[in-house]
């Protein structure tokens, strides 16, 4: 069943990815993207777009009277969890207001469907692995508070009126897109895979490597990388498991791989060395973060097709080597 779809940041880094996936299956997309960090490069044709931040309500409010839509689909949001621990106030007042007043304005048009990106920075540092929907949720950054909080309202939306969300917890979102068009371009760029990618061509210093005296086999930090058009697939899936009602997913490969783990694969796919030093911890970096997405498979079907790590880093290796500087479209 294909309809029109809202995503705000659907010119960032996954969202580009999702609108790409709506598209490909004849899904009518609007993107409203204030383009502070997204791309109009990134956008197929036939996409609307409305440059707009989601804070100007009035504007949010013109774009649900302009289309009907069946879905939200929201990426837009501050997300880097160092910032955030700078400046915890705007974390938590942009992300919860713009998320919630976007929800708010869903539900007045009658939009009763809403998917929202959320993290695995929920969980803290985690008492299990792997971390399933059961865990506590207890976040160590104001970014996983700020989601949290906006999960919580949504929950309220639900009970009150009649609002159906799917809360999808990233966990590290990575790879490109199989055509090279489109991939991961972050000012600043703080994600170990691009990094890695970068010290390996040059065109980034050396990596530094946050630690290396965690609990793990080779003393650096474990994570599970999902596949960025995995990822979108799984969006796609959970629209349809909305209409059986408000649900909450982790979403990862289920395979943890180190930093060093990391390296290698750049190392393999590049075929050269990632130059590096090894540093101090990065506060607030849990030891390791590994999801079970058995609900979400079980629930809507949904499997990675890209569950290896080197899959995964050719395809954001092929997209680098492609765009040197991204879509270019910096000053
Ligand atoms: N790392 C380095 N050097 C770097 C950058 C990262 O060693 O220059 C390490 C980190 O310490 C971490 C791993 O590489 O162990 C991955 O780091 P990323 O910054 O790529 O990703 P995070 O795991 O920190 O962040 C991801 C998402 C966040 C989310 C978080 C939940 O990008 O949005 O998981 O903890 F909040």
């Amino acid at each position: 069943m294909t309809g029109r779809f809202l995503v705000t940041g659907g010119a960032g880094y996954v969202g580009s990815h999702v609108v790409r996936a709506l598209v490909a299956r004849g899904d009518a997309v609007v993107v409203l993207d204030d383009l502070r960090q997204g791309h109009r490069a990134a956008l197929p044709d036939g996409v609307e777009l409305v440059v707009a931040d989601l804070a100007d309500r009035r504007r949010v409010a013109e774009v649900f009277a302009a289309w009907k839509f069946d879905a939200v689909l929201h990426f837009a949001a501050l997300s880097l969890v160092g910032e955030s621990m700078r400046d915890p106030l705007r974390y938590c007042i942009e992300n919860l207001s713009n998320s919630l007043g976007l929800a708010d304005a869903a539900v007045k048009a009658g939009c009763l469907r809403f998917v929202l990106s959320s993290t695995a920075a929920l969980f803290g540092f985690p008492k299990r692995i792997p971390i399933d929907e059961e865990a506590e949720v207890a976040p160590v950054s104001a970014y996983g508070e700020s989601k949290l909080m906006v999960e919580r309202g949504l929950a309220w939306a639900d009970q009150v009126h009649g609002l159906r969300s799917a809360s999808l917890r990233y966990f590290n979102a990575a790879g490109a897109d199989a055509s090279g068009e489109i991939g991961e371009d972050h000012d600043p760029e703080t994600h170990l895979i691009p990094l890695a990618i970068g010290a390996a061509l040059g065109t980034r210093p050396p990596l530094t490597v946050f630690g290396t005296d965690y609990p793990t086999p080779d003393g650096t930090c474990i994570r599970d990388y999902v596949h960025v058009t995995d990822l979108a697939g799984a969006h796609l899936r959970v629209l349809a498991r909305l209409e059986r009602g408000s649900v909450r997913f982790n979403v990862g490969n289920g395979t943890g791989y180190s930093v060093t783990q990391v390296m290698e694969s750049v190392e393999r796919i590049g075929g050269r060395p990632v130059p590096h030093t090894l540093g101090p911890r990065r506060p607030g970096d849990p030891a390791v973060l590994v999801a079970s997405s058995a609900r979400l498979r079980e629930e809507t079907g949904w499997s990675p097709r890209f569950g290896a790590l080197d899959d995964i880093v050719r395809t954001a290796w092929a997209w680098h080597v492609a765009h040197p500087r991204g879509f270019g479209d910096r000053g």
